[in-house]
């Protein structure tokens, strides 16, 4: 009998808890051996617990070691921290993996295979932040701190390369803007090239690019590329523009790994504007779902997962509406739930 492997589920906010039910069902059709701590955080957080963190959420985690979270809602402006960020900061997360693979063909872009490796810990997200008052105008002046150091991107660079390797990859692209931030972001290219010389030469190829020439090539031709290994605030940005090749954010899923845990979740957010509706594309999560298999060794179940995925889209031709399909979550989720079982 397989060992069953306990794992904290958050439902999120907004679509959240549509999506999350979505991808149970598809992970109990698969047999998947998780045993399910169910806490909450974000908004939900704040409502039934005063906290947008509980401790209880995190004391799961840290027990389990291992997550797989519904989008959490973040005030913009003002407001409590993101919860996030702060799960990235608690358990040391320091990988952020966004892989961004075609699965509906015949889009403006075809046969997109791209992973983003994103640093989650340091530079400008780690919050150090102040406005100056001048005169009468609190707000006067923005300032943000942002530090990388040798130690944490080669840490991120390290996962990656090896990631890279193991998963069969040809080439890592290092994204920076050593131009203009000389220390800042010239601190992560050094240290991948240096990483590159004494560790990875001729087991993989790597080259170098300035991100906002990596911006336009990855719109004229993103085939160019491979895995893009990039700093926080641009990891953040590529992997949105990376997830549109494919069919947008309801497609896009990501890992965040690190040292103490690994928390598996979509890319988009809690889209209140969809939420309760019905309609939300649970692939996002059901692929992140998939990546939490790959990582626990299960990827037999992976595959099966991706396949169905797949098959509901291509074959049976069930789609949710941002997909140009008129399917509901629950459609969708019923359909890849009989391809699972009956292949
Ligand atoms: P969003 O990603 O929630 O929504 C952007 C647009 O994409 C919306 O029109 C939405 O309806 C659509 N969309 C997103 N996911 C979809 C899905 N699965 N199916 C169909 N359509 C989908 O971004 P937004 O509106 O900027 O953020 C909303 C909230 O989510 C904010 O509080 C933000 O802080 C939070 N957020 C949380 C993240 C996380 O927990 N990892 C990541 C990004 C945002």
């Amino acid at each position: 009998m397989t060992q069953v492997i306990p794992a904290t589920l958050i439902p999120g906010d907004g679509i959240g808890p549509e999506i999350v039910d979505a991808t149970l069902s598809a992970l109990d059709a698969l047999a998947a051996p998780f045993q399910w701590d169910h806490q909450i955080a974000g908004l939900g957080g704040v409502q039934l617990a005063g906290d947008p963190l509980p401790q209880a959420t995190l004391d799961s985690i840290r027990r389990t070691r291992l997550a797989l979270k519904g989008p959490l809602e973040t005030p913009s402006g003002g407001g409590y921290r993101s919860s996030n960020v702060r799960l990235r900061e608690e358990f040391k997360l320091y990988a952020n993996l966004r892989p961004a693979l075609t699965i509906v063909p015949g889009g403006r872009y075809d046969k997109i295979d791209l992973v983003v490796v994103r640093e989650n810990l340091e530079g400008l997200y780690i919050g150090h932040e102040h406005y100056v008052q001048i005169d009468d105008d609190p707000h006067a002046v923005a300032m943000a701190t942002g530090i990388n150091t040798r130690a944490g991107g080669q840490r991120l660079l390290e996962f990656a390369f090896e990631h890279a390797i193991a998963t069969g990859r040809k080439k890592i692209t290092i994204v920076h803007k050593a131009n203009i931030m000389k220390a800042l972001t010239g601190i992560f290219k050094e240290t991948a090239e240096r990483l590159y010389e004494e560790k990875y030469k001729g087991r993989i190829e790597m080259d170098t690019i300035i991100v906002d020439a990596c911006a336009m090539k990855l719109v004229l031709n993103p085939w160019q590329f491979d895995v893009l290994v990039t700093t926080n605030l641009f990891g953040d940005i590529l992997s949105d523009l990376v997830a549109g090749l494919v069919g947008g954010l309801g497609m896009a899923p990501g890992a965040n790994i690190g040292a103490d845990a690994a928390i598996f979740e979509a890319v988009h957010g809690s889209a209140p504007d969809i939420a309760g509706k019905g309609i939300a594309n649970p692939i996002a999560l059901m692929l992140a779902a998939a990546m939490m298999l790959d990582h626990v060794k299960l990827t037999d179940k992976s595959a099966r997962l991706r396949h169905a995925i797949d098959a509901t889209l291509n074959v049976d031709m069930v789609r949710t509406g941002d997909l140009g399909g008129t399917a509901s979550t629950g459609a969708f989720t019923k359909a890849l739930v009989s391809r699972i079982k009956n292949g």
